[in-house]
């Protein structure tokens, strides 16, 4: 009690508050998303994630060659699919040659000790632009769930180390756990996107890859935003299916909800500040309405006290040369 207590005491100097700090970050803490594009030395901003960029499979190792050097070594990889491939079952999606795959070959290929974790979805895939195969304007779970497995395999047998289901069909983690151990893939490892919620901060990420859904929303498998005890039962079951890190998304918005898992379950978590996020910062910035340098470390540190394991994140290259 005051005078005896004085919290402002601990709080004199930065040696002091750097002493006892509670959360830090360092390179360790982040997955660096990418987006692929087909061509050669071809590179294209973003247009509402001002300064990221698509790039081509050569590029994309050029910048891989960046993060590793930083201490960067997990990437998380999005393949742009040429609209001429697109159908309703993401039929592209599968084809072991395909854009992603070339990618996770050629990263594996040059750089051994880079984590690969690769995006499985339908929608970048999908002449309809939703995560699932669509018959009579509804999204069918079922059918999805065995082209998901199919398509993990094929980026585990590319060489992916993690596949990370993006799209939010009921059991599709058991399907591609099951999938993955009759293939004797017993080291692949899935992120699952356990308690991804229907939100508008999705945006830039849809136009970069001109994935917007060509009909209705995602509200029949993405999480309605005002749930907090479903993340519980989502994670319960991605647990069991075999999941081995747990994703929650978007991230500023959802911090109750990764401090829930933490507390709940012992089992990694990731966060993930997703594009919208990105774009509201860049556009406050631009405007000298706030810091970005000083709001980008303070939300990465955001995630890291409110439990996460690690952070997927736009920022990531920003924050380190920040913290370096
Ligand atoms: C789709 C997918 C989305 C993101 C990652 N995977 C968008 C969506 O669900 O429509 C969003 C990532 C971001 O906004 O940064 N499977």
């Amino acid at each position: 009690m005051y005078p005896l207590n004085r919290n402002r005491r601990l709080r004199t100097s930065e040696t002091l508050r750097n002493l006892i700090r509670e959360s830090t970050i360092t390179p360790n803490d982040f997955l660096v998303p990418l987006f692929v594009i087909e061509g050669k030395n071809n590179k294209r901003e973003i247009q509402s994630m001002p300064n990221y960029f698509k790039m081509s499979i050569d590029l994309i190792l050029k910048e891989i060659k960046i993060l590793h050097s930083l201490g960067l070594k997990s990437v998380l990889l999005f393949a742009q699919v040429e609209e001429s491939l697109k159908d309703n079952y993401g039929t592209e999606a599968i084809n072991n040659n395909g854009l992603m795959q070339r990618a996770i070959r050629s990263i594996k290929d040059k750089f051994p000790d880079i984590l690969v974790m690769s995006d499985v979805a339908l929608d970048p895939y999908s002449s309809y632009g939703h995560d699932g195969v669509v018959e009579n304007g509804l999204i069918v779970n079922d059918i999805t769930n065995d082209i998901l497995a199919k398509m993990s395999l094929s980026h585990i047998k590319a060489g992916a180390d993690f596949v990370a289901p993006s799209d939010m069909m009921d059991g599709r983690v058991k399907v591609i756990r099951t999938m993955l151990e009759k293939e004797g893939c017993h080291n692949a490892g899935i992120m699952s996107y356990s308690a991804k919620y229907a939100s508008s901060f999705y945006g830039p990420f849809r136009d970069a890859l001109d994935s917007k859904p060509g009909f209705g929303d995602k509200k029949t498998y993405q999480m309605d935003i005002g749930n907090r005890e479903e993340a519980i039962n989502e994670v319960r079951l991605d647990i069991k299916e075999g999941a081995d890190i747990v994703m929650v998304k978007p991230g500023i918005s959802y911090l109750d909800i990764i401090r829930d898992i933490k507390n709940n379950f012992n089992i990694p978590i990731s966060a993930y500040q997703v594009s919208g996020e990105y774009a509201m910062i860049k556009a406050a910035s631009k405007n000298g309405w706030i810091d970005e340098n000083q709001t980008i470390l303070e939300t990465s540190i955001a995630f890291k006290r409110a439990g996460a394991s690690f952070i997927a994140s736009y920022f990531a290259k920003d924050v380190i040369k920040l913290i370096s």
